[in-house]
């Protein structure tokens, strides 16, 4: 159908009340599995890569896999760079074709972390891509960003009106308490600000750390206007379980397009499930 930016799929999620799943892809039969998922539910989609993938791949090796599929896609596809925390990287991703990228400055003072964002939200307006940005601190490992526990600070409502007003970003991810990876006990999560931020925000706002989140937790986060959910350990677990059990009920064959398909149908179902819970199905 298209390759997009994030700008109009979340425009509609943020309207209509539902969240589109940003899923963390690894190599081409990821992507092919989510797509297909999506397809399958015609809903909406986000590709998402971590710079760890985007250094696995190269930059030119990874876009170039990953927009023919989009362009091919009978749905809307959006590619976008997860937790980029180095501008250079993020001017390069624009370059070679990234329809979206996130630059997390969470970690720098805000001054510094508004003045990085709004430069790369300058730049991206030149390729009519969108640019997401971070305030606070999420939790856990997510690739080569690691924040650790006791280090979590949530946004700051006051804080938040000033980087939305200054930097011009399309999509906006304040911490309220959700974590990368998997959570050990349950997650404390700041409904409360979620919906003071959600009020003040000219742009949808991302969830992070969607991975192990209960239904009706998404469910009350998606009805205060959550607009994307990333999702990236639960595709992990899939890609890897679903190479485990083949190899492990099949270790007399020699048939690597089975285990493809039975890796891709692993990692659609898990997708599936993410997109009936965010309520993207039939959106399309
Ligand atoms: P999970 O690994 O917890 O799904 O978090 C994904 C994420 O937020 C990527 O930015």
């Amino acid at each position: 159908m298209s390759y997009v930016n994030m700008g109009q799929i979340l425009k509609k999620a943020r309207e209509e009340r539902y969240a589109v799943g940003a899923f963390n892809i690894l190599n081409h039969l990821t992507a092919k599995a989510v797509i297909d998922a999506a397809e399958e539910l015609r809903s909406p989609l986000i590709l998402q890569t971590s710079t760890a993938t985007v250094k696995f791949h190269g930059v030119d090796g990874l876009i170039k896999q990953l927009i023919p599929m989009a362009e091919y896609a009978s749905i809307p596809v959006a590619v976008h760079l997860d937790h980029c925390t180095d501008a250079d990287l993020a001017k390069k991703c624009l370059d070679a074709g990234w329809s979206s990228v996130m630059f997390d400055g969470s970690k720098k003072p805000l001054d510094e972390n508004i003045r990085l964002t709004k430069e790369i939200a300058a730049y991206a307006k030149k390729y009519n891509a969108t640019v997401e940005g971070e305030l606070g601190a999420i939790v856990g490992v997510e690739e080569d960003v690691i924040v650790a526990s006791g280090d979590e600070a949530l946004a700051k409502v006051d804080e938040c009106k000033i980087f939305l007003e200054q930097t011009g970003i399309d999509a906006f991810a304040p911490a309220i308490g959700t974590a990368h990876g998997l959570y050990k006990g349950k997650p404390k999560i700041n409904f409360d600000l979620f919906k003071e931020i959600e009020e003040i925000s000219s742009c949808p706002l991302v969830v992070h750390g969607g991975t192990g989140l209960e239904g009706d937790v998404f469910k009350q986060l998606i009805s205060l206007g959550a607009a994307k959910v990333n999702i990236s350990t639960a595709i992990k677990i899939a890609y890897c379980s679903g190479l485990k059990s083949y190899i492990e009920n099949n270790a007399d064959k020699v048939e690597p397009l089975k285990l493809d398909q039975h890796v891709i149908d692993v990692v659609k179902n898990t997708t599936k499930e993410h997109i009936l819970l965010f309520g993207s199905a039939n959106r399309i």
